[in-house]
């Protein structure tokens, strides 16, 4: 960013769990002044306010009527007030990010796609694992999976028990599936498992894209540990990334080819290779994770100011940020077709699913 760029007032509407970071993020992001944090609990407001030298309001019209000239709001309040959280903010044409899942029905999420475009406002959804520099890099790779494997599981925070794993967790990784199958998903089915109370705990999905690829992802806030993984699997490539560790490595096929073309003369040939050590016959290169042109080092192992940098940034330019209302909206409806293929699963033996 170059210096005597126009700084731009930002503001957070909910500071719980979340919310908070991003006014910490703010504080440190150059060119983003925070004038105001917005929670309908004003003792929470007051502490973060304090905490970040800003002023805290209890409503967005009450923000409003003191800051009318900012130009880039968060909103981290639960996921069933997204909509009305942001609407005031939209239209009044202020940019917003609004957090992941974008909304808890493709309803709301339209409605809110709707009224960004009607008002010429950015919308940008806060999925943070696009920012993760892992899958950066893997997406960096234009590979074209065949298939992908996710497992996405944790212990049990009891938190978001409102909404089921699949909208909560799983989300993440549909956004992610989405973004590199690059086409259509065609069918879903999946199963899951209702433990704690009325939303799936534990999810498995089938995702099948037009043009063939197919995603498995488990997701689970049951786990007896935390794991957080994808596996690419494409003609040219095998991927394996960890997004906790932000790291992750590839076999790429062409770099190889000799030691595959001799194992298949070998094969041909009749010899017993059960004692060949299939992982030290390839080589396994680490991600490479190496700064893109124009993106900042320092902020590459921080996925949430990396998300945030580039908002402010989609807003100063007036740009369609990189995670969009369409990704987000693909994204929910992803999630919604997983959970009616869970209620929809029989289970034999059973009179009626959990789910
Ligand atoms: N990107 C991520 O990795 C990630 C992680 C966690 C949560 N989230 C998302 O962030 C959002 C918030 O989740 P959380 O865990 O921080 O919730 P939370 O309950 O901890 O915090 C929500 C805050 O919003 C306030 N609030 C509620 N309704 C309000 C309203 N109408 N106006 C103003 N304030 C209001 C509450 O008082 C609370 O302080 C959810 O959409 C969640 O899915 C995203």
């Amino acid at each position: 960013m170059s210096s005597g760029q126009d700084v731009i007032d930002v503001a957070v509407v909910g500071v719980g769990r979340m919310g908070r970071h991003h006014a910490r993020t703010y504080k440190k992001i150059a060119g983003a002044r925070l004038v105001a944090v917005v929670d309908a609990d004003a003792e929470r407001a007051g502490a973060v306010a304090d905490e970040y030298g800003c002023e805290s309001f209890g409503t967005v019209d009450e923000m409003l009527a003191k800051f009318p000239d900012v130009r880039a709001v968060s909103v981290a309040v639960p996921t069933a007030y997204h909509l009305r959280a942001a609407t005031p903010l939209l239209s009044r044409g202020i940019a917003c990010l609004v957090e992941k899942p974008m909304a808890p029905t493709v309803a709301e999420a339209k409605a809110l796609a709707d009224e960004a475009t009607r008002h010429g406002a950015i919308l940008q959804i806060g999925h943070t694992e696009r920012f993760n520099p892992a899958v950066r890099a893997v997406v960096g790779m234009n590979i074209r999976p065949r298939f992908m494997e996710v497992h996405r599981v944790s212990t049990m925070t009891f938190r978001s028990l409102d909404v089921g794993v699949v909208m909560d967790m799983m989300i993440h990784d549909l956004d992610i599936v989405l973004t590199l199958a690059g086409s259509p998903l065609a069918r879903v089915d999946a199963a899951g498992v209702a433990v704690l109370g009325e939303h799936e705990d534990v999810a498995n999905a089938r995702l099948v894209f037009q043009n063939g690829c197919v995603a498995n992802l488990t997701a689970s806030r049951l786990a007896l540990k935390t794991e957080r993984k994808l596996r690419v699997f494409s003609e040219d490539a095998y991927v394996s990334l960890d997004y906790q560790k932000r790291n992750g490595v590839v076999i790429h096929r062409a770099a190889n080819s000799d030691a595959l073309d001799e194992v298949r003369r070998q094969l041909e040939s009749g010899e017993d290779l059960s004692s060949l050590d299939y992982s030290r016959l390839v080589s396994v290169e680490e991600l490479n994770m190496a700064a893109a042109p124009g993106e900042a080092e320092d902020w590459r192992n921080d996925p949430l100011t990396a998300e945030l940098t580039s908002f402010i940034d989609a807003v100063r330019r007036g740009v369609t940020p990189e995670v969009d209302a369409q990704a987000g909206f693909a994204a929910v409806d992803a999630a919604e077709r997983v959970v009616a293929a869970i209620r929809a699963h029989r289970w034999e033996g059973l009179e009626k699913a959990r789910v």
